[in-house]
């Protein structure tokens, strides 16, 4: 029998691989032959690690599996998908799963993560032999039909920037993936790549041959060392299997390989420019732009610089056609978009769904609303440098410019659920300082400001001349995000305004409770 416990950090967080020593002894002990697939996560965070056992009727899953739940497990029958209390039943059936539309993550906690058969079998390289049969330019034209936009956040259109690339003369140029995943509430780049890691080694193998470059790298967070095993195995065996190689796979002679850099450990190395800093082994401070990567990229040469999602994405795209995956989605945010909904919240985890979900629908209804059974307060959307989005405008539907219309943004699609217990100048000043912790030094606004503007909401948090350091909190902001050389400094006071803005109640605190005494 199949039983499938997935390798996911998140599922090994929860005692994954004790759950897996587990079940290996017992069935060593009642003398049953099962074997145990390493597959992803299927992104129901909540019920890490979900055990699922193949059954003639499809897969059954076992939720929040202990080892010391294993003896009755079999004692259930688990291994024919017998009833116990942690069973969810059948998991395609399970309304969180059901409800998505899984493109990026179609194979994600399906197959077995490392086993190029599976992935073969389940659609694999049939988006790259499609790019090898219609050549470069047409592999650009249908990113470009697809609207795919850049899921690191910034959303800038992903065929426009191959294109660029492309057109570009040049020795050389370089495909280099933006894996260092540094958003608060954000774990969608880390799922898929140790979920279905070869659909990102495809990604790069498709882009590299429209784009004219034979090498990728992965510019990998240094705090995901599961992921690193898992990629740097996946790689591995694309290699051995010719994937990757002087001749891949089903070319003519077209030689791509990859290699996974471990990055610095700093927020400010998933800004792409001094990301490419960092892999030309320099110390990770922003490059000016333009020049764009595009033009002047690693070691000065064109580079496409894209983030993992978007990578990934490519060869369903390459598969079904451009037309297909844009057909979903609304407006100019075409496709889908793999949510990740964390913090206070009762259902965490993935959920990807074509654009123009509300919020209502994303943390009250799939989310279940918050863990601790209060009121949600806000959602802090975009990780640690998005706006709070207050309750009153959770009818915005998740796209590109509906967010940019109400001063917020969806960057790479993390959701951090807060109840009505959180003190919104608090994470007003949380958001200043993150920013100061993380800044480059490379220019004032960021450097000085973020700084001044810890020291501003400390002294509002104390009571000391309210309006007028809110005033001055606001001009610092403005300052801040028109005068910064990169987002780090420009987005950080989309925390502070929106708290400011729609929870103005918080900032005057220590007035009123002066008052009321
Ligand atoms: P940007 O708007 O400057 O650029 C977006 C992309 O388009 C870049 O790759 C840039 O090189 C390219 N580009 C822009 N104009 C171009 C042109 N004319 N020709 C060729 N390429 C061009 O935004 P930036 O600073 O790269 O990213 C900011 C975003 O990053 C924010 O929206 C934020 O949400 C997101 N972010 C994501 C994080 C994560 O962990 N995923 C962490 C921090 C921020
Ligand atoms: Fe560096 Fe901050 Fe300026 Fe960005 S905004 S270049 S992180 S100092």
């Amino acid at each position: 029998t199949k039983v499938y416990v997935p390798l996911d950090f998140a599922a090994q967080a929860m005692g994954a691989e004790r759950v897996v020593a587990a079940i290996e002894k017992e069935a060593a002990l009642r003398g049953v032959n099962v074997q145990i697939v390493r597959n992803g996560s299927r992104g129901l965070l909540w019920l890490e690690p979900l055990v699922e056992v193949e059954t003639t009727e499809g897969r059954v899953g076992y939720g929040n599996v202990k080892p010391s739940d294993v003896p009755a497990l079999f004692d259930a029958g688990f291994l024919f998908g017998g009833a116990h209390s942690s069973s969810i039943g059948k998991v395609e059936e399970h309304p969180y799963w059901k409800r998505q539309k899984r493109i990026t993550f179609k194979r994600c906690g399906v197959i077995d993560a490392l086993s190029l058969d599976e992935y073969i079998a389940h659609g694999g390289f049939r988006g790259l032999a499609r790019a090898f049969a219609i050549g470069p330019e047409k592999t650009i034209e249908e990113i470009a039909t697809s609207g795919l936009r850049g899921r690191g956040g910034a959303g800038f259109p992903v065929g426009i920037k191959w294109k660029t690339v492309h057109d570009c003369k040049a020795d050389r140029k370089y495909v280099v993936v933006n894996a260092d995943e540094g958003d608060s509430g954000t774990f969608a780049d880390r799922m898929i790549m140790e979920g279905d890691p070869f659909s990102l080694i495809e990604g790069m193998i498709i882009c590299g041959h429209a784009i004219g470059a034979d090498k990728g790298y992965v510019y990998l967070r240094v705090e995901y060392p599961q992921t690193a095993k898992v990629l740097g195995k996946a790689v591995e065996l694309a290699r051995a299997a010719g994937w990757l190689g002087p001749k891949v796979n089903g070319s003519n002679d077209f030689a791509f390989d990859v290699e996974v850099r471990i990055a610095a450990g700093a927020y400010v190395c998933g800004e792409e420019t001094s990301l490419l800093e960092s892999l030309e082994g320099k110390r990770g401070i922003v490059r000016a732009k333009p020049p764009f990567p595009a033009f002047e990229g690693l070691f000065g040469k064109p580079t496409v610089v894209n983030n993992v999602l978007s990578i990934a994405t490519a060869p369903m795209i390459l598969e079904d056609g451009g037309a297909a995956y844009a057909s979903y989605g609304m407006d100019r945010s075409r496709g889908t978009i793999p949510l990740q909904i964390a913090g206070n919240v009762k259902f965490g985890g993935l959920f990807e769904a074509p654009f123009g979900l509300k919020l209502s629908e994303i943390v009250n209804d799939i989310g279940g609303g918050t863990l601790s059974g209060r009121p949600v307060k806000a959602v802090q959307v975009g990780g640690p440098l998005g706006a709070y989005v207050p309750v009153s405008l959770f009818d915005t539907p998740f796209d590109y410019e509906a967010y940019t219309k109400v001063d917020s943004l969806i960057g790479h699609g993390g959701l951090v659920v807060f109840d009505d217990t959180v003190d919104m100048s608090w994470m007003a000043r949380f958001g200043m300082e993150f920013c100061a912790v993380e800044s480059c030094g490379k220019c004032t606004p960021c450097r000085i400001g973020s700084t001044r503007g810890v020291e501003t909401i400390d002294k509002i948090r104390a009571g000391e001349n309210v309006a007028s350091n809110i005033d001055l909190l606001k001009d610092l902001c403005n300052t801040m995000k028109f005068g910064s050389l990169c987002a780090l400094g420009g987005f950080a006071p989309y925390p502070v305004e929106s708290a400011l803005r729609h929870f103005p109640e918080d900032f005057q605190k220590p007035a009123l409770e002066a008052a009321a005494e």
